[in-house]
């Protein structure tokens, strides 16, 4: 049976008149690096926050690791980490301190090695005495992520990662998560880098207009689409970014290509027993695409 970490259901929320999700249907499988693509303003931030017990959501329901989000939002902190869109980092501690305040803070025990392995890994032991404001953008970020993995969380929440890293940091973000993926962490990552979707999600979900209009694996959208614009694609696979701009861009044709995407992702779910088969389809809860 699939084990759905985080299962979320018609979720909606609003700020004033402005309704950011509209009713918002998937499933995360354990151990799956999940990630939710959108363009900006989407609302992926949005989800992440309300995952993460730090936004409340307008209507819906989510659980979280078995825990219902609403009722029992410190079970849901106790097992996620959240590194969000832009560094948390304090700037007038070193990175150790900073990793130390967090250690405390989330009384962790016998921290030591873990955090001088986390530092080693994002290449901070040379500056881990350094205050935090002499860093480049690309060390407070790594400075960031390492702070969130130190409570060896189940659920890693990842808010555009590599926004500002250089290529090399990126590449080495890349290993990591899926170093981590390899450890049985479940990976949410928020991404614009439809690159970084192809080369490490199990599943991704587009997020447009409120609400999820596509989700597949990344070669199951290209193969989607592939059959629905064959035209246009002639004989090649399109990249997940001629997948992601046509599901947002084209407006009428836009929902149409989503249908054709969810539909083919529902089929191989019920003609595999291959991972993929475990894995969601967007449509099976009967919502969005309706
Ligand atoms: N605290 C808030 N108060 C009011 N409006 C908000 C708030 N947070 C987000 N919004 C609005 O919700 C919408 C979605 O924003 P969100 O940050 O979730 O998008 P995003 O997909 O993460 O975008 P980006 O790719 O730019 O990070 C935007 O219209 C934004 O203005
Ligand atoms: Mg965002």
């Amino acid at each position: 049976m699939v084990e759905k970490i985080i299962e979320v259901t018609d979720l909606k929320k609003a700020f004033k008149a402005n309704e950011v999700l509209k009713g918002v249907n998937f499933y995360v499988r354990r151990g799956q690096v999940f990630s939710l693509l959108g363009s900006n303003g989407a609302g992926k931030t949005t989800i992440v926050r309300i995952l993460a017990t730090l936004t409340t959501l307008g209507s819906g329901s989510v659980s979280v690791c078995g825990a219902d989000l609403v009722k029992q939002p410190n079970k849901v902190r106790e097992v996620i980490s959240l590194t969000g869109q832009y560094a948390a980092v304090d700037e007038m501690l070193t990175a150790r301190e900073n990793l130390r305040l967090v250690a405390n803070l989330r009384h962790l025990k016998n921290y030591t090695q873990k955090m001088e392995d986390l530092l080693e890994m994002f290449e901070l032991t040379q500056h881990a005495d350094k205050l935090v404001k002499t860093y480049s953008g690309g060390m407070k970020r790594k400075t960031d992520i390492a702070m969130s993995l130190l409570g060896e969380p189940e659920i890693i929440f990842l808010d555009e990662p590599t926004t500002g890293l250089d290529p090399q940091s990126r590449l080495r973000l890349w290993d990591m998560i899926e170093n981590l993926k390899n450890q049985g962490k479940t990976i949410f990552l928020t991404t614009q880098y439809l690159e970084e979707a192809e080369r490490l999600a199990d599943y991704v979900a587009v997020l447009d207009g409120g609400v999820i209009v596509a989700g597949g694996t990344p070669s199951e959208l290209k193969t989607a689409l592939k059959d629905v614009s064959v035209a246009e694609y002639e004989n090649a696979l399109p990249t997940l970014e001629d997948v992601f701009l046509s599901i947002v861009n084209k407006g009428g044709s836009a929902q149409n290509n989503a249908d054709k995407v969810s539909s083919t992702s529902q089929s191989t779910d019920q003609n595999t027993d291959s991972q993929r088969a475990d894995s969601q389809n967007t449509d099976s809860k009967g919502g969005e695409n309706e």
